[in-house]
C-alpha cells in the first residue's frame, strides 16, 4: 500500500474547493471520474495537509465551512498565504490575511510534508505565483501551477529535479473546457482531410476567474496561451483567436465557448460551423488535476523523470513540451491507466 499523496494548496476558491468535495465523494464512488485508476492509485490515495488563502474572510476557518459542505479532510484550517503583487480589487475587498514573512511561510510549508503544492491562487498574480514556486522548491515538494503565470522554466525545471522533485505546469487544461474542445475539432477536421481557412473561439463565463480575466493583459496572455495551444494541432497556420471574451455574472460558475470555424473540401466547396459549448469551469478542471497528481506520483516512485512531459502536455495548455492533444492522451493512458 503506497503512502497517500499529500497535497497542499494555495488559493480555496471555485477549483480547490470543488476538488476538496470531489476527494471526499470519491471516497465511496467512481461515478463521473475519467480515470478511477492511474498508476494503481485512486482517489483515496490523495489527501489534503494544508491550504493557504488572503482572503479574510476565509483564512481561520475549515475548508469544510468555507466549501459550504462536506469537504475532504473538513477538519483543514485555511492559513493565511503570501503576496507580492498588488492585490485584485475584489480580494482587497474582502480585506487581507497574510503570512509575516516569506521564510515563515516556507516554514509552514514544510511542516505539513506535502508531496505536491498546488498553485491555484487568482489570475494575474504572476509574482506570487514565481514566488509559491521557489516556495515548494526551497520546501522539498513538488509544484503543480494551474495559474496561466509562466514558472516552468528550463532551469527552474533542472533546480527541481537535482532535488528529486518536479514541477507540472503552466496553465490547467480543463477536461472538456474551450481550449481540449476547440484542438479535438481540429484534429478531427484534419484527420478528415477538411482544409481549415480561419476560426475563433469566443468564452464568456461568469465566476470570479473570468472577472479577474478581463483586465486587458491578463485577457491578452491568456488569449495568446489558447491560441498558441490550438495552434499545435494543425500541420499548417490559418487566422485564428481563442480567448475569454466577456464576464456575465448570470452565468455563475458555467462558461460558454462559440465557435466558428470555415474550412474547404473537394473542389473548395464549404464548410463552416457555428457551435456553442456550455460547461462548468470548477469540476471541467478536477479530474485532469487527480489524474496529473496520481501520474506524477507513480513516475517520482519510479524515478523516471522524463515522463513528465507527458503528464504537462495531457494536463496544461502551455507545457515545456506540447504535443497533440489524440497523442498526449493516448500516451498517458497507455503509461498510467492499464
Ligand atoms: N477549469 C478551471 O477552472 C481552470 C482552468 C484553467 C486554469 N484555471 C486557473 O486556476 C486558478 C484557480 O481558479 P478558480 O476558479 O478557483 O479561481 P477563484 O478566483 O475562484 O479562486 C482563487 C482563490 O485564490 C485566492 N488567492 C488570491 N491570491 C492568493 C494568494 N496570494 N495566496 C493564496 N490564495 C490567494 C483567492 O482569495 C481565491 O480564494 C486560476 O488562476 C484559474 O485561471 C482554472
Amino acid at each position: 500500500m503506497p503512502d497517500k499523496i499529500k497535497i497542499a494548496l494555495a488559493g480555496f476558491g471555485n477549483v480547490a474547493s470543488t476538488l476538496a468535495k470531489g476527494l471526499e465523494f470519491y471516497k465511496n464512488s467512481e461515478e463521473g471520474l475519467w480515470h478511477p485508476r492511474i498508476g494503481g492509485l485512486t482517489l483515496n490515495d490523495i489527501m489534503i495537509s494544508a491550504v493557504y488563502d488572503i482572503d479574510a474572510t476565509k483564512v481561520g476557518k475549515s475548508i469544510g465551512d468555507v466549501a459550504g459542505s462536506d469537504a475532504s479532510s473538513p477538519g483543514i484550517i485555511i492559513q493565511p498565504g503570501i503576496i507580492s503583487d498588488a492585490v485584485p480589487s475584489h480580494i482587497s475587498q474582502n480585506g487581507q490575511a497574510r503570512t509575516e514573512s516569506y521564510e515563515d511561510f516556507v516554514n509552514s510549508l514544510k511542516s505539513s510534508k506535502p508531496d505536491f503544492f498546488l498553485n491555484l491562487i487568482s489570475s494575474g498574480l504572476d509574482k506570487t505565483s514565481g514566488m509559491y514556486c521557489s516556495a515548494a522548491l526551497e520546501a522539498g515538494c513538488s509544484f503543480f501551477n494551474a495559474t496561466s503565470a509562466r514558472t516552468v522554466t528550463d532551469e527552474v525545471r533542472k533546480s527541481f529535479e537535482a532535488k528529486g522533485q518536479v514541477i507540472l505546469g503552466d496553465d490547467l487544461m480543463s477536461q472538456f473546457g474551450g481550449t481540449a474542445f476547440h484542438r479535438g475539432m481540429i484534429d478531427f477536421m484534419i484527420s478528415r482531410g477538411i482544409r481549415i481557412q480561419k476560426a475563433y473561439q469566443l468564452d464568456v463565463g461568469g465566476n470570479q476567474d473570468t472577472k479577474n480575466t478581463m483586465v486587458e493583459d491578463i485577457r491578452e496572455r491568456k488569449r495568446n496561451i489558447k491560441t498558441e495551444s490550438i495552434a499545435i494541432e494543425s500541420p499548417y497556420p490559418f487566422r485564428s483567436a481563442a480567448g475569454t471574451t466577456e464576464y456575465a455574472e448570470q452565468l455563475g460558475d458555467s462558461r460558454v465557448s462559440y465557435y466558428w470555424m470555415e474550412a474547404k473540401g473537394f473542389l473548395g466547396s464549404p464548410v463552416e460551423m457555428d457551435l456553442s459549448l456550455r460547461t462548468k469551469d470548477s469540476t471541467n478542471g478536477c479530474n485532469v488535476i487527480v489524474d496529473a497528481l496520481r501520474a506524477a506520483r507513480y513516475l517520482l516512485s519510479k524515478n523516471d523523470l522524463d515522463g513528465m512531459d507527458v503528464v504537462s502536455a495531457y494536463a496544461f495548455k502551455n507545457p515545456a513540451r506540447k504535443m497533440h492533444i489524440r497523442d498526449c492522451i493516448k500516451s498517458f493512458e497507455d503509461s498510467f491507466a492499464s
